[in-house]
């Protein structure tokens, strides 16, 4: 059997992490299963190497590709701060509807981490992707659409706006919302997972996070009846969590408290997009492991795995970027495509080499006792441990 990845080089380190990432995927692959499953790796031009190859950061080739694929897996692409131009992650989640952005997080061994038990974290954020602030509906103070914009909130709405502000728009619809949820919930559902957790500011902001809320605690309600209880009913004494997944709601900054202070108690998490992004980057950190998380967007058709890190431009080109989120997406991606045994033999291989402190540099200065190895070493060591 073979398997369609296309793929995207990505900006700065991309090639860098790509070089020592794609052998040992593909080694865990053949580990697995021998000549009986491949991958058929198919590139697709973005960011700086489509500028340079066809004059458009983001090529009608690729987008049109990506349309009609079911899994792909990209590098960083770079985004800069402050101009006219679009973030290329935004764009292509926009314009494929990659409505879920999921992203594991677990602690490796080995890792140095500034909690006691990183141990005790192991989480999975399903954030919402499309709407939001993230919407991109900004205006930018003093110019003519935000006057507009504001004298409306004024004067047609009697809301109380500075006439100065500039001003950004948050929209949230049930749609959205509910199919987040829903994904969230089956994700529990199909792994066996206890909790998921709607995290939320609807004290503050009624009508949308609120809302998310409200149309979480619906989905759960009406579609997973007999698979979900609510951690309310559970308390009144009302039902039992028996076979059943808990659904339960938390105020993003308590969020923030409970995950320092009681992680084991969560596991699958789902937020609208701004909270989700703030989260899972806290938590990834919590566990030391900011620089290895992998992440997936997903629409309904599409897998679209990405390292979660930038592009170091610092280290690009160096042999010093650390491989690891790319490989651990690697994983991910077999885990979704039902290819565990290959993807077990990957999480393993990459327990077993960070364990042993054979590290890339940016994990190596915060590791007593590590050994500094460069990205392509690394690889080849996870490789040889497979
Ligand atoms: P960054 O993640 O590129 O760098 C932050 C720090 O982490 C730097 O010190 C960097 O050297 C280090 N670092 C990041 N990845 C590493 C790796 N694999 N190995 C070793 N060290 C690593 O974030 P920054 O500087 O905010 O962004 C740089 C560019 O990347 C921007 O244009 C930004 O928009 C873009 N970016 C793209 C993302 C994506 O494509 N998913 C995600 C985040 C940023």
């Amino acid at each position: 059997m073979r398997k369609t990845i296309y793929w995207i080089e990505g900006d700065g380190i991309g090639p860098d992490v790509w070089k020592a990432a794609r052998p040992v995927i593909d080694a865990a692959v053949r580990h697995a299963y021998g000549e009986e499953r491949a991958l058929e790796w198919k590139e697709l031009l973005a960011g700086e190497k489509a500028l340079k190859e066809t004059g458009t950061l983001l090529p009608d080739d690729t987008l049109e590709a990506l349309r009609h694929a079911e899994l792909a897996i990209k590098g960083p692409l770079g985004t800069p701060v402050g101009t006219g131009f679009r973030s290329l992650n935004v764009t292509l989640r926009q314009t494929l509807d990659l409505y879920a952005c999921i992203r594991p997080i677990r602690a490796f061994p080995g890792i140095a981490s500034p909690v006691k038990h990183p141990e005790r974290v192991n989480m999975i954020v399903f954030r919402e992707n499309t709407e939001d602030v993230y919407a991109g509906i900004e205006y930018e103070a003093g110019t003519p659409e935000a006057k507009r914009l504001v004298a409306f909130l004024r004067d047609e709405l009697g809301a109380d706006v500075n006439a100065a502000a500039a001003v950004g728009i948050k929209p949230m619809t049930e749609r959205a919302s509910k199919r987040l949820t829903r994904a969230a919930i089956r994700h529990a559902l199909e792994h066996g997972l206890p909790s998921v957790t709607l995290v939320h500011k609807g004290n503050i902001m009624k009508y949308t996070e609120g809302a998310f809320r409200r149309y979480g605690y619906d989905v759960a309600a009406t579609e997973f009846a007999d698979r979900t209880v609510t951690e309310a009913d559970l308390r009144a004494g009302k039902a039992n969590a028996a076979g059943k997944v808990i659904v339960r709601d938390r105020i993003a900054d308590a969020m923030f408290q409970e995950a320092l202070l009681h992680p084991e108690t969560y596991s699958v998490l789902a937020t609208p997009n701004l909270n989700g992004d703030y989260l899972s980057d806290a938590l990834a950190a919590q566990v030391g492991g900011l620089g290895l998380a992998p992440g997936v967007n997903r629409s309904d058709t599409l897998a679209f795995f990405e390292a979660t890190h930038g592009t170091a431009p610092n280290l690009a080109g160096t042999d010093r970027a650390n491989p690891g989120s790319l490989i651990l997406c690697g994983a991910l991606m077999l885990e979704h495509m039902g290819w565990n045994e290959a993807a077990n033999r990957l999480n393993n291989a990459m327990n077993t080499i960070l364990a042993a402190g054979s590290l890339t540099e940016d994990l190596a200065a915060q590791t007593a006792g590590a050994r500094t190895v460069g990205c392509t070493e690394f690889g080849e060591l996870v490789q040889q441990a497979l």
